[in-house]
């Protein structure tokens, strides 16, 4: 495969499909890029398509009008809808496991049950579908603090770690009784209060081989020193100091192998990525979600960082032979991302406001800027979602990246511009010792192809 011959679709339009469209656009295999909806970045790299992303019938009948080579579908909204199974069945090349997999994600409760019966190891957890039990449970309870998650989808924003049985009684109020998340909140998990670092873990996956990517550090909370309401992201890191081989192992050993066989044995098809959510404990990895898809921001670092071309991986894991694939290789340098979001995010924000600044912060060296929530309008770029840009930088160490990413990102302007100033920083752990993380001590060494019964 030398010439330029392929077309592929991109299903998303937020900062991991600019990052993905991106990416693909500079491989010497791809023709064209079409991505849907996309976004005023998108646009740069790939021909915007007004097809919503969750819009299935529509996206089924781009891809066989412009007789698309292979679909890459970002969110978890789509897949969880069942457009890869849609789209599988017409005979199209999809990245993106089908509803069955997406089910992972999609639901608290199938994935913590999941994780249980592949002895995965994760928090001690309980389901609750009514309130009153809920409530009775958090009262009997003395330890604090505790982690409520709503079942469903909530883009991030559907977990609250709560301090008091008080606290904890309004949250539980709040999804059952007063649905401030839909149907999303309508059954919850109460889940273990885990200390330690959060690590993001990535591998492509055809159901048989696992590619596993550079770890990233996501920035969760909305506020410097990891405070306020999760979010979907506001920062990253990668690599990550305190991540060694050893660690990598145990995550795969532990975590994405026992997941890769758990779903053959049960029968699920899988192919696309897998997102383990960690926490680092003192006692080793332990998951707190699995996501169906590339993260938002993770894969801003991963396509920043990644040498080699991302087209041949996911062609072979839409088509089932990443067996044959060779380890990726990386640029040891750092990626720090800075995610700018709107203000009032991740509760309700305003859109529309002009975006000035982005050819500025596009020459800062070693800077890319990837849009999230922006559309273009009339040659002016406009915010148009909570998360609305991230900037990225590579630097030979985490502070020569660092002080590129804040340059670029400072030269961008909206109003009500919202940013952490902490990422890249050392971070303080929450409930567990004050340890400080140390400097970075490099790479963890490149991706792996791993089978099913290694380990
Ligand atoms: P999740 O969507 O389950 O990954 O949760 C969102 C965020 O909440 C995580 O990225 C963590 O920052 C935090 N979190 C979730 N579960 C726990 C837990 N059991 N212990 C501590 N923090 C948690
Ligand atoms: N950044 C977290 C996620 O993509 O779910």
């Amino acid at each position: 495969m030398s010439a330029a011959t392929l077309k592929v679709l991109v299903v998303g339009g937020g900062g991991r499909e600019h990052a993905l469209c991106w990416k693909i656009a500079s491989s010497p295999l791809v023709k064209e890029v079409l991505c849907a909806p996309g976004n005023a970045g998108t646009s740069s790299v790939a021909r915007s398509v007004d097809v919503a992303a969750s819009d299935l019938d529509g996206l089924a009948r781009l891809a066989k009008d412009e007789r698309i080579d292979l679909v890459v579908i970002g969110p978890e909204e789509p897949l969880a809808l069942g457009l890869a199974d849609r789209l599988r069945t017409r005979g199209h090349l999809v990245f993106g496991p089908g509803q069955a997999g997406a089910r992972l994600e999609a639901s608290k409760v199938f994935a913590k049950e999941f994780l249980d019966r592949q002895r995965i190891p994760t928090g001690a957890w309980r389901r609750f579908e009514r309130s009153g039990a809920a409530k009775s449970y958090l009262e009997s309870q003395s330890g604090w603090p505790l982690v409520i998650k709503a079942d469903g989808l909530c883009a991030g924003k559907g977990v609250f770690v709560v301090e008091s049985a008080q606290e904890g009684c309004t949250v539980v109020d709040a999804l059952m009784e007063e649905k401030k998340l839909g149907e999303a909140g309508s059954e919850i998990v109460i889940e273990e209060f885990l200390p330690g670092r959060e690590l993001s873990v990535m591998a492509l996956t055809d159901g048989a081989t696992l590619c596993v990517l550079e770890p990233v550090m996501d920035y969760k909370q909305i506020h410097d020193g990891d405070r306020g309401p999760n979010t979907g992201g506001m920062g990253i890191v990668s690599p990550v100091s305190f991540v060694t081989q050893r660690l990598m192992r145990q995550i795969e050993s532990r975590v994405l192998l026992p997941a890769l066989h758990g779903l053959r044995i049960e029968g699920i098809e899988f192919r696309g990525l897998l997102y383990a959510g960690l926490m680092i404990t003192e006692a080793g990895p332990r998951v707190l979600e699995f996501n169906c898809r590339f993260g938002d921001p993770e894969t801003q670092a991963i396509v920043r960082r990644m040498h080699s071309d991302l087209v041949p991986y996911l062609l072979a894991t839409a088509k089932g032979t990443l067996e044959a694939e060779r380890p990726p290789e990386w640029d040891t340098r750092t990626c720090i991302g800075v995610v700018g979001a709107a203000q009032g995010y991740p509760a309700s924000y305003e859109k529309g406001h002009m975006i000035t600044g982005l050819a500025e912060a596009g020459a800062v060296p070693e800077a890319v800027v990837f849009h999230g929530g922006t559309k273009s309008d009339h040659h002016q770029v406009l915010t148009n979602g909570g998360r609305v840009l991230c900037a990225t930088a590579l630097g030979e160490d985490v502070n020569v990246a660092r002080e590129l990413a804040y340059a670029a990102f400072d030269h961008i302007q909206w109003s009500g511009k919202y940013a952490r100033r902490d990422i890249g920083l050392p971070r303080v752990l929450r409930a567990g010792p004050n340890t400080e993380l140390d400097e970075p001590a490099g790479a963890f060494g490149g991706g792996r192809v791993r089978g099913e019964h290694d380990s």
